[in-house]
């Protein structure tokens, strides 16, 4: 007999593997990010990532049902809003009555214990489509004037029913500034979760096509990060807390699984990580040509998001994921 050790034997039934098993993947741990758009009884499937639907509201609910009822607790709103509504002040972005403040009310009304979560930022609703301001003479993206607009945004969504907010503009200041304007409204006990480390990547294409949100002119490497750097990452990650930040997120996902690993042993903090468009593109494209399980790769994928330290995962995938985590115990 050979003395050797034998780590084989914690492997050797699925009985074993479940008992030994380091990190735990379930709905609890998923948030659906949903797009909404005007109209009545819309569906609209967006073409560069197959599953995934422009909702109108009432079928937004419809879809925020079945998701509750997988067990999801949050859902992520994104609108895309009409052409004719853009301008360069993004102003529909703090309208009360505009489409995403309306979808915020009607989900919260019909399942009040799923949490709603918003994005902050003026892409959806900026004719220059930049996460900030722009001066119209140079092209900056200009910081301490979008954070003025962050704000208005952020206590119209909390208004509206928003249980959480989320900062995705990556503009200076911007969690101290907009914590204290909700608390100032008396606003305290709605959450930030900040997209702590947001970087330029390539990977939110398909994003950008679900919203026509692309930016007209350059792109966003003035105001998202260089993804060459981690110190920067805890950098920011630092300020957010320091200003008030309930939750940081890193984003995208996949290929900055070192970047989660760090933030979340340098902080206390809950970790959230966004697997966004680019990489459910890229598992629904290999599934389509046959050249992968897309239900065992997606499940796999998750999991390394809670490996590297996630408490949370944001994920197109969420039902789906949901639907299989259900039924596998
Ligand atoms: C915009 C925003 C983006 C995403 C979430 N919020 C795109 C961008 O910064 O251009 C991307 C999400 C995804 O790709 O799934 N502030």
């Amino acid at each position: 007999m050979l003395n050797i050790s034998r780590p084989r034997r914690n492997r050797k039934t699925d009985a074993i593997r479940r008992l030994v098993r380091e990190t735990h993947l379930g709905p609890g741990d998923l948030i659906a990010p949903l797009f909404v758009k005007e109209g009545t009884n819309l569906r609209e499937e967006i073409k560069t990532m197959p599953g995934v639907y422009r909702f109108s509201v009432d079928e937004l609910v419809k879809e925020c049902r079945e998701l509750y009822a997988l067990g999801i607790p949050c859902v992520s709103l994104f609108p895309a809003i009409e052409e004719k509504l853009k301008d360069t002040r993004a102003s529909e972005a703090y309208n009360p009555n505009g489409l995403y403040q309306r979808a915020i009310k009607e989900v919260k009304n019909a399942i009040p214990d799923l949490m709603v979560m918003t994005d902050v930022a003026l892409d959806p609703y900026s004719s220059d489509g930049h996460d900030g301001l722009v001066d119209q003479k140079t092209g900056e993206v200009l910081n301490d004037v979008t954070l003025e607009v962050l704000a208005k945004m952020s206590i119209v969504q909390a208004k509206s029913g928003a249980d959480i907010i989320g900062p995705s503009d990556m503009m200076d200041g911007r969690i101290g500034y907009i914590r204290d304007a909700l608390d100032e409204e008396n606003l305290i006990n709605v959450t930030i979760m900040s997209y702590a480390a947001k970087y330029a990547s390539a990977f939110y294409g398909p994003f950008r096509d679900a919203l026509g949100s692309a930016p007209k002119k350059g792109d966003k490497k003035t105001y998202q990060m260089d993804y060459a750097n981690v110190r920067e990452a805890l950098r920011e990650a630092y300020l957010d807390e320091s200003e008030g930040a309930d939750i940081l997120m890193i984003k995208p996902g996949l290929p900055y699984l070192d970047v989660i690993k760090t933030l979340r042993d340098n902080t206390t903090l809950p970790i959230a990580a966004y697997n966004v468009s680019g990489e459910y593109a890229m598992v629904k494209a290999a599934a389509a040509m046959g050249m992968l399980d897309e239900e065992k790769a997606m499940i796999e994928m998750l999991w390394a998001f809670k490996r590297a330290g996630s408490d949370m995962i944001l994920t197109y995938f969420a039902k789906d994921a949901a639907r299989v985590l259900n039924n596998h115990k």
